[in-house]
């Protein structure tokens, strides 16, 4: 028998239908804005959630491609509304993007819950939007797909590929060291960025839009696809088309997001050799859907999955590269054997019928698994003394040697520390010690900003030194590369032992052994600990005051606690 709802089943019909004086109302303000009741009355209302603004570099296509959905929900029957939410960027806002995850979160989450909404299209990818949109719609469980923006162009600079922010921290690496001049700096400027789309290496937007297709979130292949390749726009159509069948279906987040569908999402991530925030972002995600990832999966699972995409940082090539070779879905196709193949996904069909016509076009891009970058996934959760709640580090972007490395701390308090002494000639470091940044977490940062790939002093820049151990508690681009601890949770603002480390303290860091130890004796800790003074808080009022008394740590997915607690939110009462 059918499940398909009826026009009269429409959560929207609490707002059009009927004759109450508020129905009145709906329809006529409806009318207002020049429909009449043909192009609206029985279909379902499907909200386009766009994360555009004048401000939002990866997003400067969503203008059109918001056309492009209404042009398919139309063609299906329903009743498109554009409706903006917080165009959270990773470019502009300060002082982290990461603040505004959960205030997307929440507005996309009372957006679809306050007005008359049937369905969402979900349209993001700058890194945190993914997410964002991904937990406010998990938790309203009304049908919804995602659209990802997909990556830029290629950046070219004087005849060589450039790729986002990977390019970027290896020749300001470069210029520091006096190997390039202003003149090749500048002209990297006008190259890099060539076309709407976001990063176009293996970073968070690339790895969070390959999460939300592997859990089932987009259309197969979507996320692959560059922002401004024609089969973009026709991919926004059929999201259009697609989410307005979601609708009279009932297929909603939570029939999809499931455990399996998780660990399908962990192993593509490893298999991608995805950013590092991807482990935050996850354990939020599975949170929304009622489910609990602990560190301690993402290192199973990446101890069995070989990363096979050949992609900056962690290797050669570029997300159109990626495309060409036949994207995610070529990879999954490749990888299928570690996947749950009987997850449904937005089609209405199950990840393994998405990968029957799957199939690698260039197989240096995307390599066979028998022939993979590295044999082992790309993300480790370290623990230890220093981390008793975990940390994470990428191994495949860093320097082999420094994977097992024990060596004496250089302390920096915080990030303005940092900036004022890191260059400074009589800064007692050399290429064996190990930089640590205190106070850069989610409630220190705030907002836990990318500030963990700690630049290397310059005076070992010029020594030829491009890698070195550095470990603090804020997390990292993921188009970063270096033997970078990141994460470290409980962080030091409030308290954890990172805040106990001192110049000279021997920390060894062990990958092989998954180890994070700083060389100190118990009694020497508690004693450290006594003397601990806790600093004030970063806020007192507004926004900033809500998120740091809520903002959980970053192995909890640093969502807000009380979003995860009490009953339901109700339906709002319509009069
Ligand atoms: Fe938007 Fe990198 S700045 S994805």
């Amino acid at each position: 028998m059918s499940t398909r709802k009826t026009p009269d089943q429409l959560r929207s019909q609490l707002w059009f239908g009927g004759d109450a004086l508020r129905s009145f109302a709906h329809r006529s303000r409806t009318k207002q804005m020049g429909y009449s009741a043909e192009d609206f009355a029985g279909k379902p209302v499907i909200a386009i959630i766009n994360t555009w603004s004048d401000l939002s570099t990866c997003h400067s296509h969503f203008r059109t491609r918001a056309d492009e959905v209404k042009r398919g929900v139309w063609q299906a029957g329903g009743f498109p509304v554009e409706l903006p939410g917080m165009p959270v960027n990773e470019t502009y806002m300060k002082p982290s993007p990461m603040m505004y995850r959960n205030f997307l979160a929440m507005e996309t989450e009372e957006l679809l819950r306050s007005q008359p909404v049937d369905g969402a299209v979900l349209m993001g990818g700058c890194d945190k939007t993914t997410p964002g949109l991904l937990m406010g719609a998990i938790t309203m469980n009304l049908p919804a797909i995602y659209l990802p923006a997909g990556p830029m162009l290629r950046g070219n600079w004087n005849g060589q590929v450039l790729g986002s922010g990977s390019d970027v921290w290896k020749y300001w690496a470069e210029k520091r060291a006096g190997t390039i001049g202003d003149c090749e700096w500048s002209e990297m400027e006008d190259g890099i960025a060539r076309s709407a789309g976001h990063c176009m290496t293996m970073g968070t937007a690339s790895t969070m839009t390959a999460i939300a297709e592997t859990l089932g979130m987009t259309l197969p292949g979507a996320s692959s696809i560059p922002a401004v390749d024609a089969n973009h726009p026709r991919m926004a159509t059929a999201c259009g088309r697609r989410i307005v069948e979601m609708v009279w279906e009932d297929l909603k987040p939570r029939d999809i997001l499931t455990e399996e569908s998780f660990r399908n999402a962990i192993t593509a991530d490893m298999a991608i050799g995805g950013s590092t925030n991807a482990i935050i972002h996850l354990v939020a995600l599975a949170g929304r859907a009622g489910l609990n990832l602990d560190l301690k999966t993402f290192d199973e699972i990446s101890d069995r999955t070989p990363m096979i995409a050949n992609i900056r940082p962690s290797g050669e090539y570029l997300m159109e590269d990626f495309y060409y070779a036949g994207g995610l879905k070529a990879l999954l196709g490749e990888i299928r054997a570690l996947l749950n193949l009987d997850c449904v996904t937005v089609t209405g069909q199950t990840m393994g019928q998405n990968l029957e016509s799957a199939r690698v076009c260039n197989a240096e891009v995307i390599r066979p698994v028998d022939n993979p970058v590295s044999r082992k996934g790309g993300t480790v959760v370290l623990h230890g003394n220093l981390a008793p709640n975990g940390a994470v580090i990428k191994p495949t972007a860093a320097e082999p040697h420094l994977l097992q490395h024990t060596g004496r701390a250089v302390v920096f308090s915080d990030y303005n520390d940092l900036a004022a002494r890191i260059d400074d000639e009589g800064l007692p470091v050399d290429e064996t010690s190990v930089l640590v940044l205190k106070n850069a977490g989610p409630v220190g940062g705030p907002g836990m900003p990318e500030w963990g790939m700690l630049p290397i002093p310059k005076k070992l820049l010029q020594k030829g030194v491009r890698d070195m151990v550095r470990i603090s508690d804020a997390r990292m681009s993921g188009t970063s590369y270096g033997a970078c601890v990141l994460h470290v949770s409980p962080e030091s603002y409030i308290g954890g032992p990172l805040a106990l480390v001192r110049d000279g303290d021997l920390i060894e860091m062990d990958v092989t052994a998954r180890k994070l130890h700083l060389h100190i004796s118990d009694e020497e800790m508690d004693k450290r600990r006594a003397e601990w003074k806790a600093p004030p808080p970063r806020y007192e009022r507004g926004f900033g005051a809500l998120y740091s008394s809520h903002v959980t740590q970053a192995d909890q997915g640093c969502d807000f606690d009380f979003l995860h607690s009490g009953a339901d939110t109700p339906e709002p009462e319509i009069h």
